[in-house]
């Protein structure tokens, strides 16, 4: 691998990624093609800017002929482009299908126009629905998504594995558990509950907490991506998971512990419309290739925490902008009807 094609490279994992590939592989160049949504941002990727080995392109993977040009030259590519909020997907999943399926479409066809000999595509455990410890899901299983995210990963999760079989592409798929960790957009339960907590704001949990997710050190996760770039086997899927699971009140509780702030800043709101209550995978298969999580929960909270108590100037800029409305709108009526913590 000597130039590495990544779409979606400025937001929360991409970023992670690229910056892991340029501190451990010398020899690579990395291009960064991201349309920068409102969840990309240039800032995760500020220390990097000036690299001699990184080139940003701001491009649209809905756009094939864009796609196809920034690819030119490239010997691998990694797809991270992908509208990735769930609670965004309710409101409107239209840009979900535009990137999530089409612009997938277009990532797999330019790397077999190409002939790009490893792509290595991120979906999501959320393709197999909802599942637990005594039922973990299995590369091979039917997928169930119930979100309109997560039907519109599962199609382009579907579509890497036409693409291997139908043109022989070499594609690997990534499913990855719930990632925590730096530069995560704070519409999401982690960052938002850290930064709320730290401005003295609610820490709107959705209906009575007991929805368990994994949480994966971003670190961790970028790892097992880079272990099934480098050698994972073109054509199967990979589940990545920590076995980290918490129920979101007892995540709540352990950052308001870590910044020494009351459990009365925790309100129970309206549940999330079609609200998985936990995904499990069995991640043997990833494993089996050498890989396992450095941090368990609390290490990965705790270094999780720490990150966005130290890096105000990242998320304060965030939360002022577009995400007001989004917040407003979201949370609005949801936080004028909350139950207060009695714990
Ligand atoms: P994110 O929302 O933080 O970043 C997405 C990035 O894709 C942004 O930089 C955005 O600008 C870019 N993008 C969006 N639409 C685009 C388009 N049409 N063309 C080009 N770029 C576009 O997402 P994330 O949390 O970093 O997730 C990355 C990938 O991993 C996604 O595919 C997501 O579905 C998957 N995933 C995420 C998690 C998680 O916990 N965050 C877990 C499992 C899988
Ligand atoms: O599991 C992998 C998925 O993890 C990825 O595919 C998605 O891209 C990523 O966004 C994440 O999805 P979730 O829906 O699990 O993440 P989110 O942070 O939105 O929610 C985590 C849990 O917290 C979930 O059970 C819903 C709950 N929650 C979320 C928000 C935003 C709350 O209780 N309150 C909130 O305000």
């Amino acid at each position: 691998m000597r130039r590495l094609f990544v779409a979606g490279g400025a937001g929360f994992i991409g970023s992670n990624f690229i910056r892991q590939v340029l501190a451990g592989r010398s020899g690579v160049e990395v291009v960064n093609f991201d349309a920068l949504t409102y969840a990309g941002n240039p800032d995760n990727l500020r220390e990097i800017a000036g690299d001699g080995r990184y080139a940003f392109v701001h491009g649209n993977v809905a756009d094939a002929a864009a796609v196809a040009e920034a690819m030119r030259g490239c010997d691998a590519v990694v797809n991270f482009a992908a509208e990735s909020h769930v609670d965004r997907s309710i409101h409107d999943a239209s840009d979900f299908i535009e990137t999530n399926v089409r612009g997938a479409y277009n990532v797999l066809a330019a790397a077999r126009d190409l002939g790009i000999g490893r792509v290595l595509h991120i979906s999501t455990d959320e393709v197999y629905g909802p599942a637990d410890r005594e039922h973990p899901r299995r590369e091979g299983d039917a997928f169930a998504p119930r979100s309109p995210y997560a039907a519109s990963k599962a199609a382009g999760d579907m579509m890497c594995h036409a693409f291997a079989e139908t043109h022989g592409l070499a594609v690997i798929v990534a499913r990855p558990a719930n990632n925590v960790g730096p530069y995560q957009y704070p519409e999401k339960a982690v960052p938002l509950f850290v930064t709320n907590a730290l401005d003295g704001q609610p820490l709107p949990v959705y209906g009575e907490g007991l929805q368990e997710r994994d949480r994966l050190y971003v670190d961790d996760c970028v790892r097992a991506l880079l272990l099934l770039l480098e050698r994972g086997e073109p054509g199967e899927a990979y589940n990545i998971q920590a076995d980290n699971h918490r129920p979101n009140i007892d995540v709540a509780r352990a950052i308001l512990d870590l910044l020494d702030k009351p459990y009365a800043l925790i309100q129970f709101v309206d549940d999330r419309e079609g609200h998985d209550p936990c995904y499990w995978m069995d991640s043997s298969k990833v494993r089996a290739l050498g890989w396992q999580p450095d941090l368990g929960f609390e290490a990965a909270i705790e270094r999780t925490v720490r990150w966005y108590r130290d890096n105000r100037w990242w998320w304060e800029k965030i939360k002022s902008g577009e995400f007001r409305a989004y917040y407003e709108r979201q949370y609005g009526r949801r936080l004028a009807t909350a139950r207060p913590y009695a714990g």
